[in-house]
């Protein structure tokens, strides 16, 4: 609400007076848009409103704009609305409809309440402030990107943009205005930026100044550095009768990431063991997680799905899986330990490769009695009492 400032401007002896109020700081209203003109009042002593005794005048530059004297009478030509319904109340507000540049100036409300009277002065400016919006919040890591301030539906042509990241003034800007279908004005300022992890949760800020506003407005949003996960499959042996699948799931930012197993789209909980995650160099994370098909199982297919804030839609990859023939009763951690030149034989991605090759190196440590790996394949394989596997 604005603050409404007191006029006291007749005073007809200290009995008796008319009290106005109008709105301290200017309207704002923009081109073509519809505007009510506040002007309220009251009388001093409190007692009611008669119409009969009461004259009102809305006047601009000293032309009467409309008057209310019995009847309504409306100067302006593009109309004015000063509804004789609400006189009573003491509400003689203005309404002008599609304002333009000459509507702009100082306004008298003139009330009369016979034999005291009282004005005072709206001024009406033909200006609107801009909306801001901001984005995108979430940036690729490591890709030139931009961010877009946009400040539109403003009035008249004209802001500066100042963007900042935290309180440091990154870019200064004047970008030029167009004009919309509405009559206001647009304009659009770009910040480039390639985002690193030091950016990730960081508020980057775009300020415009406006002559509608005093102070600049101000839009804000914390960064979202994303990286999508890439998902590479392993198989051990290589083909349909595998015993050992790894889905590997490298390179994503943030750490939060989902990685399933699917059997005809339903979550598989059993023979399921999680890689731990790893840092890259570049700041993402990378993981795994191996799933061991139950023998006695019918032919399928299995489905490792990642999930990730970076992925639009879940990031799939099938595989078609039969049982091995009868008799076989080699260790699926021969497959999971299988000869690195075997692994980039298979033309796995670089990160895959530098996962698997740390990874390996893990389990080559345990390999002298394959505690540790033992210990954690044998937790999940707990849980699941049909698991026939013999390690
Ligand atoms: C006000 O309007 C009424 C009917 O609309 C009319 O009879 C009357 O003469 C008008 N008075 C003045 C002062 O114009
Ligand atoms: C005064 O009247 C105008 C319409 O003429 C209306 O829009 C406004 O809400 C009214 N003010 C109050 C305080 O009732
Ligand atoms: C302004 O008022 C006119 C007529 O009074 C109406 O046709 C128009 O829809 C209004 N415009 C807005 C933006 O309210
Ligand atoms: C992690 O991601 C899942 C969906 O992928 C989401 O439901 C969950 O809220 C996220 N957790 C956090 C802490 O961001
Ligand atoms: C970060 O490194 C990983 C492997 O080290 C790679 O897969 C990924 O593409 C890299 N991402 C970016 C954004 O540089």
């Amino acid at each position: 609400m604005p603050s409404f400032l007191c006029l006291l401007l007749s005073l007809q002896g200290a009995w008796a007076a008319v009290i106005i109020q109008v709105p301290s700081s200017p309207v704002q209203a923009g081109p073509h848009s519809n505007v009510s003109l506040p002007c309220h009042f009251s009388l001093d002593p409190p007692r009611p409103i008669d119409v009969d005794f009461l004259i009102v005048r809305w006047s601009l530059r000293g032309k009467n704009i409309a008057t209310f004297d019995t009847n309504i009478t409306v100067f302006r030509p593009r109309g004015a609305v000063l509804d004789a319904t609400r006189l009573p109340e003491g509400n003689a507000s203005l309404y002008l409809s599609d304002v333009r540049d000459e509507d702009a100036g100082e306004y008298t409300c003139f009330v009369l309440h016979t034999p005291d009277s009282a004005e005072g002065k709206v001024a009406l400016k033909l200006e609107a402030p801009p909306r801001l919006t901001l984005g995108p919040t979430g940036v690729p890591l490591g890709k030139p990107s931009t961010l877009t301030c946009t400040a539109s539906d403003f009035y008249p042509d004209g802001v500066s943009v100042k963007w900042l990241r935290g309180s440091e003034t990154l870019k200064v800007d004047s970008p030029p205005a167009k004009r919309g279908p509405n009559y206001l004005f647009y304009a659009q300022s770009v910040l480039e930026f390639t985002p690193q992890i030091s950016d990730a949760g960081v508020t980057f800020s775009c300020q415009i100044h406006h002559r509608a506003v005093k102070d600049p407005i101000s839009q804000d949003i914390e960064l979202k550095v994303v990286a999508r996960p890439e998902l590479h499959m392993l198989t051990r042996p290589p083909g349909k009768t595998f015993l050992v699948a790894e889905c590997l799931v490298c390179g994503f930012y943030p750490q939060n990431v989902t990685v399933q197993w699917l059997q005809n789209g339903e979550p598989i909980q059993a023979g399921i063991y999680e890689s731990e995650f790893e840092q890259n160099p570049n700041g993402t994370f990378s993981t795994g997680s191996v799933f061991f098909p139950q023998q006695g199982h019918f032919a399928a297919s299995y489905t490792c799905q990642v999930q990730h804030e970076a992925l639009e839609a879940p990031l799939e990859e099938r595989i078609p899986w039969e049982p091995e023939a009868l008799g076989y009763f080699g260790s699926p951690m021969t497959w999971l330990l299988g000869s690195l030149g075997h692994l980039v034989g298979l033309g796995m991605g670089i990160g895959a490769t530098l996962m698997y090759q740390r990874r390996r190196a893990k389990y080559k440590q345990a390999e002298p009695n394959d505690q540790t790996l033992l210990k954690k394949t044998s937790k999940v394989r707990r849980e699941n009492p049909d698991d026939v596997f013999v390690i």
